[in-house]
């Protein structure tokens, strides 16, 4: 999130509700079905194995907004559906009629006459919950200023192939309380884990996420937990991760981001004291030397490459079960 010293968000985030079509705006809207998700993740990559993957996105068309930068989101979705036998089309905003003022009401119209499914990377989450409420098929969040839940079902699906059962395990996160920070603290609970964030002061989560995260917690039994100190996050951890301290959005802030976050660079040497067991997570893109070092990023626990090829296995078992059933899961 922005410092508080600056723009600190008000509204409080809501799960899907486009009336006819079921959408993934937040970890929240995948709940029931997390388990489910990422069991399908795991039997396509089963499949593909044997050479034997299911045409199910055959004859759908996956539509697809990015009003901000992608590499591994945008690249993985359209891979994905094609794998599955789909198309997957790249509207790039700066050129489609969104740049020129359309808006987003009649876009969710008319994509929706075209398309299956459509995928949203927005600057600002109102702007996916506007997409969301005018559609008449699903919407997926492929990124907001609020949450990454695409990213968190990869990294569940990672975190499974590493480690196992996820029950009883403890998460660590480290750095700015942003989209990243806000998908871990609602997703942890929902797979059984605990979890624990750090956050230099001013860049705490959003409190509203924060007190969704504690009630799923309270419900599945497991602790969250938001501290100032690294090494008091990671502490004998399962996983540790961390993201940019600078996201897309925040670059005018960079100078005062990086004065902030001094103290908050995790390291191998870090990890081997606090949190020797521990596997590392980064969503990439990195900023070795900012919020990790090259090595511990490269090293024999960092799982980030893993993380970024489930991407694609993850979105693929999602958008099978939203084009499957896509008024009810
Ligand atoms: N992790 C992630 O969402 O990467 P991109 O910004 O490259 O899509
Ligand atoms: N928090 C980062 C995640 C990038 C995948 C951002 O929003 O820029």
């Amino acid at each position: 999130m922005s410092s508080k010293t600056t723009t600190a968000r008000k509204t409080t985030p809501k799960s899907a509700d486009a009336p006819g079509a079921r959408s993934v705006l937040g970890m929240r809207d995948m709940e029931p079905y997390l388990d489910q998700l990422l069991a399908e993740a795991q039997l396509l990559k089963a499949q593909n194995k044997a050479g034997a993957l299911p045409q199910s996105l055959s004859g759908k068309a996956v539509l697809m907004i990015y009003e901000k930068n992608s590499t591994r989101t945008r690249v993985s979705f359209e891979v994905g559906v094609q794998r599955l036998g789909g198309i997957a089309i790249n509207l790039d905003s700066q050129t489609s009629q969104l740049s020129r003022g359309e808006s987003i009401e009649d876009t969710a119209q008319v994509l929706s006459r075209y398309g299956h499914a459509l995928v949203y990377r927005a600057n600002r989450h109102e702007n996916l919950e506007a997409l969301a409420r005018y559609a008449t098929v699903p919407v997926v969040n492929a990124l907001t200023d609020l949450e990454h839940p695409c990213q968190i079902l990869a990294d569940w699906l990672t975190l499974r192939e590493h480690l196992g059962d996820l029950k009883g395990k403890t998460f660590a996160y480290v750095g700015d309380g942003n989209n990243m920070a806000h998908s871990y603290l609602l997703g942890a609970p929902m797979v059984g884990m605990d979890i624990r964030v750090a956050c230099p002061k001013g860049y705490d989560p959003d409190p509203a996420i924060l007190e969704q995260a504690k009630a799923l917690a309270e419900r599945y039994g497991t602790k969250v937990k938001v501290v100032r100190k690294p090494e008091e996050a990671i502490a004998g951890a399962d996983a540790v991760a961390t993201d940019t301290w600078i996201s897309m959005g925040d670059e005018a802030e960079t100078v005062q981001r990086q004065k902030a976050f001094t103290g908050y660079t995790l390291s191998e040497e870090m990890l081997a004291a606090h949190a020797p067991n521990a596997i590392f997570l980064h969503c990439l893109p990195g900023h070795w030397g900012e919020e990790a070092t090259y090595e511990l990023a490269h090293g024999s626990r960092s799982v980030i490459y893993d993380e970024a090829e489930n991407r694609m296995w993850a979105q693929m078992a999602l958008l099978s079960r939203l084009l499957k059933s896509p008024t009810a899961w």
